[in-house]
């Protein structure tokens, strides 16, 4: 079951540009273009496994292959002002491939610097990191190597679920601290069967942790979006639509957030919305820090509105030493799930977002058709719903 309808197949400039729009695609490639990529530091562990293909030493296992054809590869962790590798880079290049582990952020004013700028490739899902209304106007085309981290992302919710409702992390930390105070852990443990769990975004991801909620007997299975879930989709993991939010979220006993960041959900998790949650719900957020007010989410863990917070991603990474999601508690001193921008990375991820961005950049050199699937940002504009509803 895959939602996200592409509505345009984006062409590359040169096929546009040509006067034959023929199905008879180039069978070579073009060469000698600049082509940057942000990755994340890998140190010693990616030169000890080299299956961590998402780093700067292991280069997405495409350097050989771009350098072949002649083409320019400059990969950088240093992305931040305008002195950095990246932004130094961005003036010229043709072709840039970010990751929302270690995010590159292609604000307006970096695409009015890059001149040269064709195409923007999301090792990974979710792109938001890039100024999606800006590269419209630019006709900059965004894509993502869509479906390839969606299962192990849904793992992680379930693993993040599991973890606060049985109060896992305080329970080993008193493991390690050597002591054994049952009643201390016990005390704010509980089951997950017979909970109402519900998610904000029902595509791939949202979809992927309801199929694997079934099992557990929760009470029941409710989902937020504004695209309605297939009948038989929603007939198949038994899952009840509900239109209004602060009516979602009063229902639920733990909310899981599957959602892009766009200008519809940035914040919509704040302290307003927070006060309609049950008190003492678990929050599961693997989509986008930004999608939750940081604050607002501290203090509703610290007051025990929020029994726990959960989840990956940070509204800046990498996230301060000082960020109070690393340190918040709730009243009984636990709660808090947290971990580095990683779910979405595991070493299976990886293969297939390196092969995925490696087919994205290949058909763009051919001059080939995308999978439309993959097109965030079309020549047109827009080719997907899941960012946001716009006509
Ligand atoms: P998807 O495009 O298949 O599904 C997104 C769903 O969210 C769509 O059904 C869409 O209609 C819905 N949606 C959009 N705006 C909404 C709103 N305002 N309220 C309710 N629903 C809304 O995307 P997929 O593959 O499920 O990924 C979702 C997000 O998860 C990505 O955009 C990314 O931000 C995040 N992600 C995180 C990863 C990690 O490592 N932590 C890895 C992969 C994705």
């Amino acid at each position: 079951y895959l939602r996200r309808g592409a509505l345009a197949a984006a062409r590359s400039p040169r096929l546009l540009s040509s006067t034959r729009l023929a199905p008879s695609y180039n069978t070579t490639y073009s060469a000698g273009m600049k082509i940057v990529a942000v990755l994340y530091k890998g140190g010693s562990a990616a030169t000890e496994e080299p299956r961590l293909l998402g780093t700067i030493e292991n280069q997405l296992g495409i350097r050989s292959w771009l350098e072949e054809q002649g083409h320019e590869f400059i990969v950088t962790d240093d992305k931040e002002g305008p002195d950095s590798v990246f932004q130094k880079n961005i003036a010229d290049a043709e072709v840039l491939i970010t990751t929302p582990f270690h995010p590159a952020y292609v604000t307006k004013d970096i695409i009015d610097k890059a001149k040269n700028l064709k195409i923007c490739i999301t090792a990974g899902v979710g792109s938001d990191h890039v100024d999606l209304n800006a590269a419209v106007e630019r006709k900059i085309q965004v894509l993502e190597v869509s479906g390839s981290n969606v299962v192990s992302v849904a793992e992680h919710v379930i693993m993040s679920i599991l973890l606060l409702v049985r109060n896992f992390v305080p329970a080993h930390e008193m493991i390690e601290r050597g002591d054994w105070q049952v009643s201390e852990v016990a005390r704010n443990a509980f089951d997950l069967e017979g909970k109402v769990v519900g998610t904000i975004g029902a595509g791939r991801i949202g979809y992927r942790v309801l199929q694997r909620l079934v099992p557990f007997n929760t009470k029941e299975l409710i989902y937020y979006d504004y695209a309605a879930l297939p009948e038989d989709a929603a007939k198949a993991v038994g899952a009840r639509r509900v239109e209004d939010l602060k009516d979602f979220v009063s229902q639920c006993d733990v909310v899981t957030v599957n959602c892009p960041l766009h200008e519809g959900t940035r914040g919509l998790v704040n302290a307003e919305l927070l006060k309609s949650f049950k008190k003492g719900a678990w929050l599961v957020n693997t989509a986008r820090g930004a999608i939750c007010d940081k604050d607002a989410v501290a203090a509703a863990l610290k007051s025990g509105q929020l029994s726990g917070y959960a989840g990956d991603v940070w509204n800046v990474q990498p996230a301060p030493v000082d960020h109070v999601w690393r340190t918040m508690k709730n009243p009984l001193g636990g709660g808090n799930g947290m971990v580095p921008h990683y779910s979405g990375t595991t070493l299976d991820a990886q293969a297939r977002y390196a092969a995925g961005t490696k087919s994205i950049l290949e058909n763009y050199l051919k001059s080939q058709e995308q999978e439309p699937q993959n097109i965030i940002i079309g020549l047109e504009g827009y080719a997907t719903k899941a960012y946001g509803q716009r006509k």
